[in-house]
Order: structure tokens, then sequence, then C-alpha cells
């Protein structure tokens, strides 16, 4: 099959005939239909690094060809989305729900004695978060797959994996937000965005985006912002405290840069939180004054997948769509083939471009 291998850091995505295992134990294969480009792959393949050659690719939708002997939970046939939260089942994270923190993630993989499930030129492939959606055909533990419906159209169904689960979850699992409090999402972008979506979902009295550019900014608004605030030209946590009449029950920081997030800080309004999702540099952070903390019974908290179980989340955002309450087809800003990976996160940089999605895998 052909699959997008990443060779090192820095070497772009190459198209080459890759072998794919057949499935045994858990491990379901899917022909891949549609595959999102997220920017964490693009800082993979660029800065970050890790093993390689690698399939990377984890905003992946299918449908599943053939099952490994133990799995339970998908038949062939079904259409299905990955995601990158890999959980065993039984450990005690898992057993309270809160499978995105797994102690056993490894137990989704092969052992390393066993053979590897991707190979090229008879060696070894890495594969992206147990994922590997830049491809034509993947091999995935059925714990890192959700069953969606048929009808749910397959750009859109990819992008729940990562971005909606993310930008949603935060919202609806994270913070828990509550009809008629007020949500601040900082940095209107592909992940944002579904953050409106989800406040939507949960009722939020206000919600207040900010950004720096004013055509996202436009776009939140279409997606439900009650207001909008460009911080270039006005100072956002004034703006917010003014909005909100005092500071805000919950703020959202996609952004990650170390003065916005301080900003966000002082947004918060008493028991407010702030949630910190995206991540600019490795000196993304914080400094919090206890004094003022306490005062105002307020908490920061990391935010990882949006806190998501993926086998209750996806099938709900998927009926979500499907029922016209939550907006996908707008992130969906265009349509490329698997060869085109790196114009694809090149229009991403854009800032008109919300997501890119692999739709053309011949
Ligand atoms: N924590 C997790 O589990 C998780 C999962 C997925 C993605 N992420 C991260 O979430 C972040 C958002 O992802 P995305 O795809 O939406 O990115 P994006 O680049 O599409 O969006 C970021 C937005 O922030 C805006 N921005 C930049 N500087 C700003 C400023 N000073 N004030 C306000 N807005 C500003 C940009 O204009 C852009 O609209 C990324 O850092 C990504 O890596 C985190
Ligand atoms: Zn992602
Ligand atoms: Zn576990």
């Amino acid at each position: 099959m052909k699959a997008s291998v990443t060779k090192g850091l820095g070497q772009g995505f190459v198209i080459e005939e890759v072998e794919l295992a057949a499935p045994i134990g858990h491990e379901v294969r899917v022909q891949v239909r549609a595959s999102g480009l997220c920017h964490s792959d693009l800082s993979v393949a660029t800065f970050i690094g890790g093993e390689f050659p690698v399939v990377l690719g984890h905003e992946v939708a299918g449908v599943v060809t053939a099952t490994g002997p133990d799995v339970t939970q998908v038949k062939t046939g079904d259409h299905v989305v990955g995601s990158l939260i890999q959980y065993c089942g039984s450990c005690v994270n898992c057993l309270s729900g809160r499978t995105h923190i797994c102690l056993h993630p490894e137990y989704t993989l092969r052992a390393p004695e066993e053979a590897p499930r991707l190979s090229w030129n008879g060696a070894p492939v890495a594969q992206g978060m147990g994922l590997g959606g830049f491809a034509q055909e993947t091999l995935v533990h059925e714990n890192q797959l959700a069953v969606i419906p048929d009808e749910m159209p397959w750009a859109p169904a990819a992008l729940i994996g990562c971005g909606v689960l993310t930008g949603a979850g935060a919202v609806l699992n994270s913070a828990n937000v509550q009809h008629g409090e007020t949500v601040v999402v900082m940095g209107a972008g592909g992940v944002g965005m579904n953050a409106v979506s989800g406040a939507r979902l949960a009722g939020a009295g206000k919600i207040i985006v900010t950004d720096i550019e004013d055509g996202k900014l436009a776009r939140a608004r279409a997606f439900g912002a009650t207001h909008v605030v460009n911080s270039r030209e006005t100072d956002p946590v004034e703006a917010v405290r003014d909005i909100t009449g005092g500071g805000a029950h919950h703020v959202f920081d996609f952004v990650g840069a170390r003065p916005v997030t301080a900003q966000g800080l002082r947004m918060l309004g008493s028991g407010g939180g702030l949630y910190l999702i995206g991540v600019a540099g490795n000196d993304a952070g914080v400094e919090v004054s206890t004094m003022a903390a306490l005062g105002g019974s307020q908490k920061v908290q990391g935010v990882y997948m949006g806190s998501s179980h993926l086998k209750r989340d996806i099938p709900f955002y998927a009926s979500m769509y499907l029922q016209g309450r939550m907006n996908l087809d707008d992130l969906v800003s265009k349509e490329i083939g698997l060869a085109d990976i790196e114009e694809g996160y090149e229009a991403l940089k854009d800032g008109t471009t919300a997501r890119v999605v692999i739709t053309d895998l011949s």
C-alpha cells in the first residue's frame, strides 16, 4: 500500500510502497477514507522528532476491512474514527473513566519483540501515535477506534479524532461548563472553534473569542461566539472583565504563548478556571500568585485531549453533527491527495484555512 513516510527530522513527507502486517490480537485493519493534517504531526516532523522513519497522521477515518481474532468492539464494514488516546481499560485511571490518562498506553501497541505493523524495504517503520493515518490503510488497536454512523461524511469525521475531541472536550469534560456560565476562547484556530461549539452545546451564557486576526474572529462569530476581541487592538483582559462584569468562569488558552496565558489568568473571575491547551514553544507556562488564586478560589489546569473518552465522545460529536448541532463542515477548508501533505501544511499558514483533510487516497 502507499504511505507517506517521514524519513527524518525536516525530511518532509514522501510517498513510498509500505508493507502492512495482517491483524493479530485486538488489531483492526482500516481502509483510510480521510486523514486530517494536525499541527502536531508537522511539529514532530520538523522540530520535535521521535522514531524515524515514521508514518504520521492521527486524524483518521475509514472502513474496517479485517479484524484480529480477539476483536469484539468493531466488525468488518464498520465506519470508524481513530484517536491517539491509547488506553488499556483495566488500570485505576481507566476504571475511573479517565482513559485519556491511562497508566499503560503501551497495551495498545505490539511488543518490541513482535514483528512490526509497518515495514518498508524489509525494515520496520514506526506508526505515529498508534495510528499512522497518512496511508491508504492502517492497523490500529480496537481501543483506539470508535464506530460512527455510515451516513457521517468522511472529512468532518476525521476531524473529530483530534481537533474536536480536544476543543469541545476541554469545555464539556475538563471544565464541565454549566449553562449560563461565561467562556473565553483564546485563539480562534481549528481547535478553538470546536471549543466554541462545545460552549454552545453546554449552554454557556457568553462565549468570548480573542484572536489577532479579524478573519478568524469573523469565523468565530459564525461558529457561535457572542463577543469577539482583537487583542492587537483592544486590551483583552479589560474587554473580558467588562463583558462578563468582573471576570470569566472559564478561560481556554489555545495559543500557549507566555503573555497570552498570563492575560488568561487575569481574565478569571471568582471561582474561575484557566485551561492550558495550546503550546507555542518550549517556554510555555504561567506564574500563579498563591494569594490571588486562593482569594479568588481559582484554578489552572493542563488539558490533554479534552479529557475525552473516545468511545463515548466520538459517536456523540458525530451525532451532534448529523443533527445539525455542531458545525464541522466549515472547518474543512481544503481537501487534498495523499501526495500533497507538504502543500497542505503550507496552506494552513494562510489565515483563512482552518483544516486541510486528505480525501484522495488513490
Ligand atoms: N492539549 C492537547 O491535547 C492538544 C491537542 C491538539 C492540539 N493542541 C494544541 O492546540 C493549539 C491550537 O491548535 P489549532 O490547530 O487551533 O492552532 P491554530 O494555529 O489553528 O490556532 C491558533 C490561533 O491562535 C491565534 N493567535 C496567535 N497569537 C495570538 C494572540 N497573541 N492572542 C490571541 N490569539 C492568538 C492565531 O491567530 C490562530 O488563530 C496548538 O498549540 C495545538 O498544538 C493541544
Ligand atoms: Zn492533533
Ligand atoms: Zn489504563
